[in-house]
């Protein structure tokens, strides 16, 4: 049998349309709350420049899960990210991953590390999300949450992993469609829908990313790397940052902080993974050559600390060897790696205290606990992925940029600028070389450490002891916050109905990639994504699908809904809960 791609994305008429009808409703916007969008403080400005783009706020999702699909990036957007690192774009883009490819019930480990998308809808999803963001930001039902000016943002392409790759026209038609996106602008803006009929004729600005994050993968060499940088930059005319791995710090360290320092005895590290990255004294080189490369050329060049860390496969969970780690403990790394570099090749990143040219991006572990010590370093921005898969997801990232609002104000910051000088002298005065060190001391022996060492993190999430079923559970609403595709939504559980529990779970079965992260995050015994009710939109879709499943019709006003096992007593039940004028289905029936 035809197996069903991991992915469907939802056209643009029917995100928009599920917009109106979802606001109209519920006043949410893919099920985050009104609460959790982010709206500029008086008083405290986050603005940061990323490779000489403005953007509102030093936040946004890393390249992952959170930057794939149009609705991912739209509720970073929401909620406050303002630098998108796309989800990384590869010449291979019919990959089987298995399943689950996330696992997060402690720090965090992965198993996918590029698009599960065709190339061509990769470009389509970014455009997408372009489209959406432009035409919310000027939409002025949102004003009073977002503010009248919600700043600018940074769409940042990432690609991999070889050159051969990155040269196919495949992968190169990619970077020049968003380089220039009128082309595909122009094709998606008939499908702009009624209720934005106003932006029909918006001028949707056309260069959507002329940067980019370069991946490269555990083992790239740096040869390769190098090539790979000048070609970007000669051929498309990119900004570039490369994503360096935290192996950079050489194996011994590596030990000494997870295993010594941080308690995580139990993690066996890839020793080849060491042998085959690039090593100190290269990346010292690279580093300088591509600096000066960059500058002959009117261009600019960062480095991004730090991709996952590769490790082996010690849990029985992930179905794959190796993994990848991320979240608490890579902070820790990076910082140190960070520390290292400045110590290394002092003048020469764009950081606190050392005014160089070179960029410095991070992506290690940032979460609310640490976000202001992160952007003291000077780092920017700070990206992430691991925090926003935990419960609140999206939702997260407002009390995070709240919190580095917060500190700032309380002592007298009201720029980033202020901040970072704010940051330079608490760490010279107290005998650091600088704020990475003074972090990396408190985060490997100070008060900090008890965030991130195994004992923080070795209980798994919360449970109880029932077998989840098709209706009625604990409503955590766990579920609906951790996809980072907003493949989940819930509805009230009618008046008077036989079903159990306050709400009721529903899973949108095209965005379902199945990467399990409610699983791990439910607190009953079953895989929500199996075990709610799974709807499909697309017919095709629902004829490849096996197992229980509903397909949805425009019928009227609402939808029909067909059985892939027949059962009545739950075709009546969803019937009255998706027909539910005051709240129902999301995505608007006509859209269908
Ligand atoms: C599920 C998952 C998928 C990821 N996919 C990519 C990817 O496609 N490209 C990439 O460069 N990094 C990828 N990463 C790495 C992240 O961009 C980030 O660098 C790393 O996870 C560290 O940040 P964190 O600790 O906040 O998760 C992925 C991470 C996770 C957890
Ligand atoms: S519904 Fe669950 S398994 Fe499916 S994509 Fe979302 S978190 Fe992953
Ligand atoms: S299905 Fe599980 S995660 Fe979702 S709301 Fe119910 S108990 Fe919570």
């Amino acid at each position: 049998m035809e197996q069903a791609p991991a992915l469907t994305p939802f056209p643009l008429d029917v995100l928009l349309g599920r917009i109106a009808h979802e606001w109209e409703t519920r006043q949410r916007i893919f099920d985050l709350p009104t609460a959790r969008f982010w709206k500029k403080a008086d008083g405290v400005d986050l603005s940061m420049e990323f490779m000489g783009r403005p953007a509102a706020t030093p936040v946004g999702p890393a390249a992952g899960p959170h930057s794939q699909m149009a609705q991912n990036i739209v509720l970073g957007w929401l909620a406050g990210a303002r630098v998108f690192e796309l989800k990384t774009v590869q010449v291979l883009d019919e990959l089987d991953i298995e399943r689950p490819c996330i696992d997060m019930e402690t720090i965090g480990f992965n198993i996918e590390w590029s698009q599960e998308l065709l190339v061509a809808e990769s470009l389509e999803e970014y455009v997408k999300a372009w489209m959406i963001i432009e035409i919310l930001r000027h939409w002025e039902p949102l004003k009073p949450f977002i503010g009248d000016d919600s700043g600018p943002y940074v769409f940042d392409m990432s690609v991999g992993y070889d050159l051969a790759g990155i040269q196919t026209d495949k992968v190169a038609g990619f970077m020049d469609s968003l380089i220039d996106a009128g082309p595909e602008i122009e094709r998606l803006r008939p499908l702009i829908p009624e209720p934005f009929a106003e932006f029909r004729d918006h001028p949707f600005p056309t260069r959507v990313s002329d940067s980019l994050t370069l991946s490269t993968f555990h083992g790239c060499p740096p040869d390769e790397i190098e090539a790979m940088v000048k070609h970007l930059m000669d051929r498309h005319g990119l900004d570039v940052i490369v994503k360096l791995n935290p192996t950079l710090l050489g194996f011994p360290r590596v030990v000494e902080i997870l295993q010594k320092d941080l308690a995580y005895e139990h993690i066996r590290l890839n020793r080849l993974s060491f042998v085959d990255d690039l090593e100190i004294d290269r990346a010292v080189d690279l580093i300088t050559d591509l600096q000066k490369y960059a500058a002959g050329r009117d261009r600019k060049f960062g480095v991004k600390l730090t991709n996952t860390m590769v490790v082996n496969n010690d849990r029985d969970f992930l179905p794959a060897d190796p993994m990848y780690m991320s979240g608490p403990p890579l902070h820790v790394l990076a910082t140190s790696l960070l520390d290292d570099l400045l110590s290394t090749m002092p003048g020469t990143f764009k950081v606190a205290g050392h005014d160089g040219p070179v960029q410095v991006s991070f992506s290690a572990g940032v979460a609310k606990g640490n976000i202001s010590a992160t952007v003291g370093m000077g780092v920017a921005p700070a990206t992430l992925s691991s925090d926003l898969l935990r419960p609140g997801g999206y939702g997260r990232l407002e009390p995070m940029l709240r919190q580095l609002e917060k500190d700032m104000a309380e002592n007298g910051a009201a720029t980033l600028e202020e901040w970072h000088q704010y940051s330079w002298e608490q760490a010279r005065a107290a005998g650091f070389r600088g704020p990475a060190e003074a972090h990396m001391t408190d985060i490997v022996k100070g008060h900090g450490k008890k965030q991130y060492d195994l004992y923080a993190h070795e209980d798994p999430p919360r449970s109880v002891d029932h077998d989840l079923e098709m209706w009625g559970c604990v409503a955590c609403n766990f579920c609906v916050t951790v996809c980072p595709n907003d493949a989940f939504f819930r509805l009230p559980t009618p008046e008077g109905s036989d079903m159990s529990g306050r709400q009721q779970y529903f899973v949108l079965a095209e965005l379902c990639n199945e990467c399990g992260n409610c699983m791990v995050f439910c607190p009953e015994n079953g895989d929500p994504a199996q075990v709610k009710p799974k709807l499909y939109l697309d017919r095709g879709r629902f004829e490849l699908g096996t197992g229980q499943g509903f397909l949805l019709r425009p019928d009227g006003d609402g939808v029909s809904i067909k059985a892939r096992q027949g059962s009545e007593p739950e075709i009546e039940r969803l019937d009255r809960l998706l027909n539910d004028p005051a709240e129902g289905l999301p995505v608007r029936a006509a859209d269908l």
